[in-house]
């Protein structure tokens, strides 16, 4: 199988292909524009495989889109390129809306010119995966799960632009009868995931002794999904899933904010002791404009298709990453220095 994968330089798109390389005998081509979020480093594990190559490529791009379909000639597309931070989406939204909407409307055009081309047999395997997330469904109160069939809710400019490229995937899917799937998850975490979202800013600003900023009450709750175990459900999806489908992924993980950031205190004392305990570097800052109460994933249709559950437990997972980031300063120092040193962002008000 020959797979492009968009946004494979991100914390997702790498945790994806490095799982391809290992556990599959695919061909992946990442194409990816590398902005602010986009790493080479986080491929160095796989990088010399003769299956993997890599393109520079913004997906808003129609002559260099086309032109990689045409030479590369993938048998599958995963899409995973986006902005993807609420809080960068309160400071500067027309980003989202470029790549997240016109850059998937314009990869689905792309793919639909392509598909048209194939002969019968490739058609037949061909598929269109669109990755997305659950701040589509809105925001739950105590209650309840957002399950395939929650009406879409977004609030935030991140959620309202990944709202519409599904509904753009969708549509193509309608109209068009190009083979898309879905799938829409909860938070993820673990090893090279950018600084800026909560678990990995935790941990490097609790290494660094600087405050540990909690929006608001730090009692918004999100339901966590290691890394690997959504790599493994999107190629599981991507063979096995049916056509015009949706798939909620979610790690059964609920936990809130402020639980979250002293599990990782807690890890730190143990493995990185001083005088004082992490959870001291605690702050309540000024919360997040517009910001979602809580979000919990009913996967029940995953598990019974097609046999899918989260096989890591917050616990290890969140140890894990902790551990990760103590053995990797190669990978974090330089984003830390150059690029993004973890000042707060999406403040609102300007
Ligand atoms: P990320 O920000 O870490 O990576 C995004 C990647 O896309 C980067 O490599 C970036 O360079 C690339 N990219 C951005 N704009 C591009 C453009 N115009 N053309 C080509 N490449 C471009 O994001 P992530 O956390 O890995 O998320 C990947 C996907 O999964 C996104 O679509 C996101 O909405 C979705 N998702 C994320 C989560 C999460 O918890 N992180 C949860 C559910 C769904
Ligand atoms: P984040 O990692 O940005 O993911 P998302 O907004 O997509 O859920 O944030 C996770 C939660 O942590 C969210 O409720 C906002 C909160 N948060 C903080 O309390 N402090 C922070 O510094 C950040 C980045 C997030």
């Amino acid at each position: 199988m020959k797979v492009i994968v968009t946004g494979g330089a991100g914390f997702i798109g790498s945790a994806l292909i490095r799982y391809l390389i290992k556990n599959t005998d695919c061909t992946v081509l990442n194409l990816d524009k590398l902005t602010y979020a986009g790493n080479t480093d986080n491929l160095k594990e796989i990088d010399d495989s003769p299956r993997y190559q890599f393109v520079q490529c913004d997906i808003c791009d129609e002559v260099k889109v086309r032109e990689i379909f045409s030479t590369f000639e993938p048998d599958t597309i995963m899409h995973l390129a986006a902005e993807s931070h609420v809080d960068r989406s309160i400071d500067a939204p027309l980003e989202f809306v470029r790549t997240n909407v016109l850059g998937t409307a314009n990869l689905l055009h792309c793919a639909l010119n392509y598909y048209q081309q194939l002969p019968e047999e490739k058609k037949a395997i061909f598929r269109f995966q669109h990755i997305s997330t659950d701040e589509v469904y809105g925001s739950l109160g105590k209650e309840g799960f957002f399950k395939e069939t929650t009406p879409y809710d977004p609030k935030s400019p991140y959620s309202a632009s990944k709202a519409s490229s599904d509904h753009m995937v969708r549509a193509w899917g309608h109209t068009f009868k190009l083979p898309v799937l879905l799938s829409n998850c909860s938070n993820n975490y673990g090893p090279y995931h950018f600084p800026e979202k909560l678990i990995p800013l935790i941990i490097l600003n609790a290494l660094d002794g600087k405050p540990l900023p909690i929006y608001g009450k730090g009692d918004n709750v999100r339901d966590w999904l290691f890394v690997e175990d959504h790599a493994r459900a999107l190629w599981q999806i991507n063979r096995n899933g049916k056509p015009g489908e949706t798939y909620n992924i979610g790690g059964n993980s609920e936990r809130t904010n402020l639980e979250v950031v002293e599990s990782c205190c807690k890890i730190l004392d143990e493995l990185v002791p001083k005088a004082e305990s992490y959870s001291k570097q605690i702050t309540f800052v000024a919360d997040r404009p517009g910001h979602d109460q809580r979000y919990a994933i009913d996967a029940s249709k995953l598990k019974r298709e097609l046999n899918w559950e989260p096989l890591t437990r917050f616990e290890d997972g969140l140890r894990a990453t902790v551990k990760w980031y103590l053995d990797n300063d190669w990978w974090w120092r330089p984003i830390r220095e150059k690029n993004y040193a973890g000042e707060r962002l999406g403040k609102g008000g300007k």
